[in-house]
């Protein structure tokens, strides 16, 4: 599973590069001047050797302790002055009376070059002595609670004055979310990554109307979406879950929305002409729910969209607009197979000039591949597989040499190639595999050709069924992906 392994490198490498503090050897944060809050601005001395008068808040202190004997760090008792104790994951300010607050608290071993203090996965809980912490902005846990799964306590839902980031990702979570979270209303980040949450998304999450960042993806959370108002969010992820119901029209009122990923739930109904409002949208992944036709025509104001993912929605079973392609023109990445979809492929989408990735596979177009495919430059990846095309393949000898085995053509009713595009002694071989001369009648299914190239060595050029090539090509797909999403998620943690 190598490209398992690369997205939790790459989750794990981003988190790690936005929680390490930044080369200095205090705990002390920067205020963050965009909130009001009761710490003063001042410049920040830390625990030098002018600065003996500062000590920590006494009932911080004490809640400290209970919060790390909870957690099983008992070792951190012993520690004088926790804002002087230096470990990573604890952060601390000064009011103006130079008594320290404890601002940020962070638990889970995200790495070996991390040094939040690990929990211990067996008896971990949180403490409810957080909430005489009334100062904290940031709360994380990462994998904390594994192996002792619990809900998320509705104290938490007390930090509502100062709590701006909330993360409890795959921390051993179970249960519904509790109401209480909507008190967090100055909350802009709200992870719950990879638990084993249950229930429905409640509605009093729409009190947090400053929101950036939601991700709810990888549990069990049922019923539908709620009509969503927030209007600086940029990364809404609730992939991976069983909600069920239409996409809520609501969306509109999310117009900062960058990342849109309701992937591999149980959704149905159309995708409402709203997402056209979504004008920074960069990345929307819709894939293996149950949304049915039509396919939107506003999806042609999405000028910024990078990736489009509908995939894996048989009940599709729809024609693609002619003109949908029209204002995509940022467009690297659109996947769109197996959705039952009919009719020809639109020119318009050979006018795309910076695609990378398309895969039309595993649908019902007929017709012939669009002439201009042939002047898409960039394209380093085309699945047409598994559907009803005919006539000639629109590409040059480069450009197949250039696609190699991320080309995919097989299956399809008539595809052909014309001797006086060049491909002709080249691709010779090919004739047996369902891509014959054009003019000229061919059957048969073979799976491997080899061709040479220019420079004398063979190179396999996969068009038979699903294979390693398959593979391959995901995952590379899946590296584009996980790089857009790390940005996502670097600039979730940034804010
Ligand atoms: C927290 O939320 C609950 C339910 O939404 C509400 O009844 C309660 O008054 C809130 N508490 C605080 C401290 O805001
Ligand atoms: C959530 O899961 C728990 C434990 O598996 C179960 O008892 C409870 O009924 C579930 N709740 C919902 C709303 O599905
Ligand atoms: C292909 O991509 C490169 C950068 O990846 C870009 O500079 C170039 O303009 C693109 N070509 C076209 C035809 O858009
Ligand atoms: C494609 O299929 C549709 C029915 O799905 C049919 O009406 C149309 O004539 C076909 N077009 C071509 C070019 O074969
Ligand atoms: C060929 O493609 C069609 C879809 O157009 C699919 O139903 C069929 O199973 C495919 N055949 C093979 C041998 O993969």
């Amino acid at each position: 599973m190598e490209h398992s392994f690369s997205l939790q490198t790459f989750m794990l490498l981003t988190l790690v590069l936005c929680f390490i503090p930044l080369g200095n050897t205090f705990t002390v944060i920067i205020p963050d001047s965009s909130s009001p809050s009761a710490l003063v601005d001042a410049p920040q001395t830390g625990f030098g050797l002018n600065n003996n008068g500062a000590r920590t808040d006494i009932r911080e202190q004490e809640a400290v302790y209970d919060i790390m004997r909870a957690t099983g760090n008992e070792w951190a008792t012993d520690i004088q002055d926790v804002c002087r104790g230096r470990w990573h994951g604890i952060e601390c300010m000064p009011d103006k009376d130079n008594v320290y607050h404890v601002v940020a608290l962070s638990f889970g071993a995200l790495s070996d070059d991390t040094a939040f203090p690990t929990c211990d996965l067996t008896k971990s809980f949180i403490s409810p002595s957080i909430t005489k912490l009334p100062h904290l902005r940031t709360l994380f846990f990462y994998r904390c609670l594994t192996n002792n799964p619990q809900p998320i306590p509705s104290f938490l839902g007390r930090l509502g004055k100062s709590l701006q980031s909330l993360v409890l990702r795959e921390n051993g979570h179970v249960g519904p979310m509790p109401n209480e979270l909507g008190n967090l209303t100055r909350l802009r980040v709200l992870d719950l990554h990879k638990n084993d949450l249950n229930g429905s998304i409640p509605d009093s999450l729409g009190r947090i109307t400053g929101l950036r960042s939601l991700d709810l993806s990888g549990n069990r959370l049922s019923g539908p979406i709620p009509s969503l108002s927030f209007p600086r969010l940029n990364v809404l992820d609730l992939n991976q879950n069983h909600l069920s119901g239409s996409i809520p029209t609501t969306l509109t009122n999310c117009p900062s929305l960058i990342k849109l990923d309701m992937s591999r739930n149980r959704l149905s109904g159309p995708i409402p002409e709203s997402v056209g409002g979504l004008e920074n949208l960069i990345l929307m992944d819709l894939s293996y729910n149950s949304l049915s036709a039509p396919l939107p025509m506003s999806f042609k104001n999405l000028n910024c969209l990078q990736a489009l993912i509908l995939n894996g929605n048989p009940t599709m079973s729809t024609t693609i607009p002619t003109n949908m392609f029209d204002g995509l023109k940022d467009l690297t990445i659109l996947i769109l197979s197996e959705m039952n979809l009919q009719g020809i492929i639109p020119e318009s989408l050979g006018r795309l000039r910076k695609i990378r990735v398309i895969h039309l596979d595993g649908n019902n177009l007929n017709g012939s591949i669009p002439k201009n495919f042939g002047d898409l430059n960039n394209l380093s990846e085309l699945r047409l597989n598994d559907n009803m095309l005919i006539g000639p393949v629109p590409f040059s000898r480069d450009t197949i040499w250039r696609m190699r085995r991320k080309l995919r053509l097989d299956n399809n009713s008539g595809l052909c190639y014309d001797t006086k595009s060049g491909l002709g002694d080249d691709l010779d071989t090919l004739s047996g595999s369902g891509i014959g001369k054009c003019g000229t009648p061919q059957f048969g299914i073979i799976t491997k050709q080899h061709i040479s190239s220019n420079t004398g060595g063979t190179h396999e050029f996969i068009i038979g069924p699903k294979s390693a090539a398959g593979r391959v090509q995901q995952s590379s797909v899946c590296m584009m992906l996980l790089q857009l999403i790390a940005n996502f998620l670097l600039l979730a943690y940034l804010l």
